[in-house]
């Protein structure tokens, strides 16, 4: 039996509340013997500076390293709001991203058949909906140099940011999209801007090669970042993969989360390259939301998007296809029987707060296996 190492980073806020209920979630499969997992957890975020003055320390760092994966809840809060920007809670996110190379942000938009209602569309364009943006992580815009603001003779400002690409960084990134479309329903989408853009043709070009020699089974479609993202709000079901850059990810997955309703249902992945002898990934799962500091400590935060988080730590780091998908199930299960948090209740359902949405979830998964 395999064993996998957790890194723990519940973070501040409600990051300690929902980590607490995908631990019991993480006993029960390791309880199932399927896998074993072995986990750690430590302070990152708001808490690793009221400790040791930094967002995340270097032994964290080194746990991070070691692991398989690390779970993360979320960081920040008004508390941390003037210390220094390089120590920011959110700088610990932006460490382990970057040391691990994290460079793939798998955000999947799931509309459960029980909150088609609560999304910002009609039920019958998201109900079953079920998509998944891959965004590269780690270059684009968001990293390339010159990235400044400089002051010109005649006392104008001007500022610069560069988008910059090169094949590999292309490459890799397609290639986890077309192989997660193998695992689904073998189409993919790649979104850019090759019309107005030199990053643009470049990226057009090492998909569709990519995708040619090494994916001729998968069916590729291009589509221009902007039409993209008109057609997910048109008619989303008609995507499957959507591969983009770092900006047209970041914008892309915003819109095509709030078509499933709340962002506390949202999981999300970052995953590094397969190591050379092992084959095993770096990897990192957090719900997509923040700590939450207006309902911190109150008991009613909902645990979902950390669940169904590791969830995906469950297919995607650990292959184990089955319990993932058991883990989805469960959670659809609990919400057709009507039980809320509050950010998902409407009327008729039943409000629990989040120990018991996750005491549901559990016992879902000892009903379905
Ligand atoms: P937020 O996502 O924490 O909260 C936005 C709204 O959604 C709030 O009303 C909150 O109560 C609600 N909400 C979020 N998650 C929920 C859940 N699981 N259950 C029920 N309701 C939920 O975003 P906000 O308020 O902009 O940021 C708060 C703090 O979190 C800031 O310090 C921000 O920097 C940080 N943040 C951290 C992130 C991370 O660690 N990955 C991501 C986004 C924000
Ligand atoms: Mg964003």
């Amino acid at each position: 039996m395999t064993t996998y190492k957790l890194l723990l980073l519940p973070g501040d806020g409600i990051g300690t509340e929902i980590m607490a209920e995908v631990k019991t979630v993480i006993d029960w499969f390791g309880k199932r013997g399927v896998a074993s997992f072995e986990s750690e957890q430590d302070l990152a975020g708001g808490a690793a500076y009221d400790a040791h003055g930094k967002a995340i320390s270097e032994a964290t760092m080194k746990l991070a390293q070691e692991s398989d994966a690390v779970i993360f809840g979320a960081v920040g809060g008004p508390k941390w709001d003037s210390v220094p920007y390089d120590v920011r809670p959110e700088a610990a996110l932006l460490r382990l991203r970057k040391d691990l190379e994290l460079f793939a942000n798998l955000r999947p938009a799931i509309c459960y058949p029980a909150l088609a209602d609560a999304s910002s569309l009609k039920r019958e364009l998201v109900e079953g909906l079920d998509i998944l943006i891959v965004r590269e992580l780690t270059g684009g815009v968001y990293f390339g140099s010159p990235k400044e603001i400089v002051t010109l003779e005649n006392g104008q400002k001007r500022a610069v940011d560069t988008q910059l690409y090169t094949t590999s960084e292309i490459e890799r990134i397609a290639r986890v999209a077309f192989d997660l479309a193998k695992t689904r329903s073998s189409r993919v989408a790649s979104a850019e801007k090759r019309n107005v853009m030199k990053s643009g043709v470049l990226w057009n070009q090492v998909v569709t090669k990519v995708g040619k020699e090494e994916y001729p089974d998968v069916a590729l479609e291009h589509v221009l970042a902007d039409n993209c993202a008109m057609q997910l709000v048109r008619r989303p079901k008609q995507y499957d993969v959507i591969v983009c850059d770092n900006l047209f990810g970041d914008i892309l997955s915003d819109v095509a989360a709030m078509l499933t309703g709340s962002l506390g249902m949202l999981p999300s992945a970052a995953l590094g390259a397969p190591d050379a002898v092992t084959g095993r990934r770096k990897s990192m799962y957090e719900p997509v939301h923040g700590s939450a500091p207006d309902i911190a400590g109150k008991g009613i935060s909902n645990p979902i998007a950390m669940i169904a988080s590791f969830a995906m730590a469950l297919r995607y780091s650990f292959g184990l296809v089955e319990e993932a998908d058991l883990l989805d199930r469960a959670i659809s299960s609990v919400l057709s029987k009507g039980l809320r948090t509050g950010d998902i209740y409407t009327e008729g359902t039943q409000k629990v707060g989040t120990k018991e949405m996750g005491a549901a979830i559990l016992k879902e998964l000892d009903l379905l296996s």
